[in-house]
């Protein structure tokens, strides 16, 4: 049985000097149905120029994440910090160097551009408020430049470009800014297959070139294969697995993990070899509002104990930088020697 360690804060800022911690957040919503707890108590760290993959099912609470680092939301409690300030609270009232600074691209862009401006107009809102003393025409083609589009772009409105086009203005609208930090929501889930890779591409050279970080939140766990660093598994509100992207794919731990994994489509032999032996989930996924007891997804666990039913497991460091929260590393029993098999 590994050793057990828990996660604390002194232990991930020795590691190294994150540029994002994120500690013990939660978000809960008031509904006329009831409490959801969109995200509950999530902990994590991102480093300077690190690519940080947030992967989960739909209703996982990726964006309500996302959208607390951005300062769209107020945490209902935990830290988030940033640079080394704490900057949860009063999201709205951020000041003006934490609002450039981290910046987030929507998963769709045709609602995120206003139809009514053209490419240079929408580049210029951001540009006027935060880069006031630049020259505003030219950083416009430069950000063009940058995102790979053609300078005569800027007179266009965004009816008359495509998915991926408009994808590469919200990409360039993010940098005019000059942040450190962007929150990717799903960047490219909305767009055809055709231009994915392109987008993907153009965002990773301007991560190496610009010394970005990402934070980078989809629900395609072959795509994090190729772009993150280290990778967290959320499901329900909390974070399940996180480790170093290779560790994750070569040694997943969780049998949620396991699950996702054994069912990507892989193409050659080698590929299959490499996969988990396939893990079939047992029971229906559960929503926010009614979340199970115990761990949350021991309804659909095939390992499943009396103990998940009512014990939350915490997220316990199991190997080097490997976290994983699921009691069939921390109990004695049967059930752990079947699913290592
Ligand atoms: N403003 C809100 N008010 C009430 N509930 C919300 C709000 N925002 C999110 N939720 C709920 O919180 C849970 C998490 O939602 P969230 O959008 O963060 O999930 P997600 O992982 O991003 O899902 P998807 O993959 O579909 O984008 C869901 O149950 C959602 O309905
Ligand atoms: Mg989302």
């Amino acid at each position: 049985m590994p050793l057990v360690f828990s996660m604390t804060t002194e232990k991930m800022e020795r590691m190294s000097e994150p540029i994002l911690i994120v500690e013990n957040v939660k978000k809960y919503f008031n509904t006329a149905r009831g409490i959801i707890k969109a995200v509950d108590g999530v902990s994590f760290f991102v480093n300077q120029g690190e690519v940080f993959g947030v992967v989960g099912e739909s209703g996982s609470g990726k964006t309500t994440l996302g959208n607390m680092v951005v300062g769209i939301y107020t945490p209902t409690s935990g830290k988030i910090i940033y640079k080394g300030q704490d900057i949860a609270k009063h999201a709205k009232e951020r000041p003006k160097w934490l609002k450039k600074d981290i910046q987030i691209v929507f998963q769709n862009p045709a609602s995120s551009l206003n139809p009514r401006r053209t490419i240079r107009q929408t580049l210029e809102v951001p540009l006027k408020v935060h880069m006031p003393s630049s020259n505003i025409a030219e950083r416009v083609d430069k950000l063009l430049e940058m995102v790979d589009l053609p300078p005569e772009f800027a007179e266009r409105y965004p009816d008359e470009l495509g998915g991926g086009e408009k994808q590469l203005v919200a990409i360039a609208r993010a940098l005019a800014t000059e942040p450190s930090f962007v929150v990717l929501d799903e960047p490219t889930s909305a767009l055809d297959v055709s231009v994915q890779g392109k987008i993907i591409k153009i965002l990773m050279n301007l991560k190496k070139r610009l010394n970005l970080s990402y934070m980078f939140i989809t629900h395609n766990l072959s795509l994090m294969s190729n772009v993150a660093d280290r990778v967290a598994i959320m499901y329900l509100g909390k974070v399940r697995e996180l480790a170093e992207t290779r560790d994750f794919f070569l040694n997943p731990m969780h049998p949620y993990t396991r699950m996702l994994l054994s069912s990507i489509p892989v193409i050659t032999d080698e590929e299959e070899k490499l996969k988990p032996k396939r893990i079939e989930s047992m029971g229906e996924i559960a929503g926010a509002l009614n979340i199970p007891p115990g761990c949350s997804f021991h309804p659909r666990c095939p390992f499943v104990m009396d103990v998940c039913r009512s014990v939350d497991p915490p997220l316990n460091e199991l190997a080097p930088a490997h976290f994983c929260s699921c009691h069939l590393y921390t109990t004695s029993n049967n059930a752990y020697d079947k699913y290592k098999k």
